[in-house]
């Protein structure tokens, strides 16, 4: 018996789950660290027009592709370009990406995890400055047994989540901790601009300096955008594989991508006008989280809560995204090898872990073992998100632009979309078939050093 593939039950539920996937580390911790190192609101403001110019469109594209096919990222290709194995090719590589990505990014919510725990346990308490936590943060990190077991626990989470399939699992978790986390982003805001002094650190947000920006800057914030929508990879369209053609993907894209983007942008005020007012450096880099924020919440009315709310706010927002990469992956074995999702969703979270093992290590033990120069943490994450992830996104981006014919693209984008004008599709489409495919092929050679701007 042929089991039917499972759908949202709702329209929210899909928007919440897709933008659960999209909202995670990457606009938490790296968003704000990225504004602060690049002039503030010129980032911002560069920021936005690559989310507006490329971002929406990819989006729309790999939802397309998702719900027209009903399927798998493999699956979705073998349909739609009969069986040509180069863009089953491309399925594959988003599969191969998820896990990538997944056996990293899980390590690094671990700690999240373990800075809930820390922050319960008052270790913070006495420090004064963020060198001392540094100092906590190296000896966390390098150490073993810190650091595996929050993966393992982490892992858990995820994997307890896909377990339960799409609506029981993904939709209702999405529909308890989305809304969560817009609660504890608006309270750790209002606390952050009451502050006396913040105002500073809102002014550094509001107001552009472009002298610092140059093209690196651009391709910097393409990159982020990209990742930050997670882009280029098949989450989207394996979360759109499970929407129903009745609901519209136009407004959808623009719902995950507004709260995406906002949920950024909240980030930034909920850190700048503290860091502001306790007289901090904005320039600090990945360091910001794990070492500055702890401290700074010591000179903060109410701070040992608040510390505490915000490193349960980064793990929720990790485990909204580290669910969406794990499905990319269940999917396609469930589709492709017809393994019960129960028993796939075990076998492959337990795999992620091994694979990722080398990755937690890589701070402590592993830290002397390299390959090309690079630990394994770095070397995954070079791998994915400056390779993998725009070449998956140019190869999706060209399909839908070049491959596929565009009054089957136009019929599938309007089913479900009625009302919305010809014109804007119109734009969408040359917008994916031209503007998005050369743009990420220019921070393709950008991040890769092939071009030197
Ligand atoms: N968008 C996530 C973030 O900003 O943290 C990261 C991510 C999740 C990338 C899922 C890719 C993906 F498929």
């Amino acid at each position: 018996m042929i089991k039917q593939r499972e759908q949202w039950g709702s329209k929210l539920g899909f928007i919440l789950a897709a933008a659960g996937s999209a909202v995670g580390l990457g606009n938490i911790w790296k968003f704000p660290y990225l504004v602060g190192e690049n002039g503030g609101a010129a980032f911002i403001i560069l920021y936005l027009i690559c989310v507006l110019l490329v971002g929406l469109p990819a989006v729309m594209a790999e939802i397309l592709i998702g719900r027209t096919t009903q399927k798998n990222p493999v699956g979705c290709f073998r349909e739609l370009s009969k069986k040509n194995p180069f863009w089953m090719g491309v399925g594959l590589l988003g599969i191969i990406t998820g896990f990538i990505i997944l056996s990293y990014y899980n390590v690094i919510a671990g700690w999240s995890l373990g800075y809930i725990i820390e922050s319960v346990k008052g270790s913070f308490h006495n420090m004064e400055n963020p060198e001392i936590a540094g100092e906590l943060f190296f000896q966390n990190s390098t150490n073993f047994k810190w650091v595996l077991p929050l993966h393992a626990g982490f892992m858990f989470f995820t994997i307890a989540i896909i377990y339960s399939g799409v609506n029981k699992g993904i939709e209702k978790a999405s529909k308890f901790l989305m809304p969560a986390l817009l609660l504890f982003i608006f309270i750790l805001v209002v606390r952050g601009i009451t502050l006396d002094g913040a105002q500073k650190g809102i002014d550094y947000l509001l107001k552009a300096d472009f002298s610092s920006v140059t093209a690196k800057t651009v391709s910097l914030a393409l990159g982020q955008a990209f990742f930050s929508l997670s882009l280029g990879m098949g989450a989207l369209l394996t979360y759109g594989s499970y929407m129903s053609k009745k609901d519209n993907i136009i407004t959808s894209s623009v719902s995950i991508v507004a709260l995406d983007t906002l949920i950024a942008i909240f980030a930034g005020f909920m850190i700048f006008p503290a860091l502001f007012a306790l007289q901090m450096q904005p320039d600090q880099g990945p360091a910001l989280i794990f070492n500055i924020l702890p401290v700074m919440f010591n000179s903060i009315p109410g701070g040992y809560f608040f510390r505490i709310l915000f490193f349960i706010l980064l793990s929720v927002a990790a485990l909204t995204s580290t669910i969406s990469l794990l499905e990319v992956i269940t999917a396609y074995v469930v589709d492709e090898f017809k393994i019960p999702r129960k028993k796939a969703t075990i076998l492959l979270g337990v795999i992620v872990f091994l694979i990722g093992i080398p990755n937690a290590l890589s701070f402590g033990v592993m830290q002397d073992f390299t390959i090309f120069g690079k630990t394994f943490f770095n070397l995954f994450d070079y791998i994915a998100s400056n390779i993998f992830l725009p070449l998956g996104g140019l190869c999706i981006t060209i399909f839908v632009g070049w491959f596929w014919k565009k009054q089957d693209v136009v019929d599938n984008i309007t089913e479900g979309s009625k009302g919305i004008s010809p014109i804007i599709i119109n734009i969408w489409f040359y917008l994916v078939k031209f503007i998005v495919p050369v743009l990420i092929f220019l921070i393709f050679l950008t991040s890769l050093g092939i071009i030197t701007i």
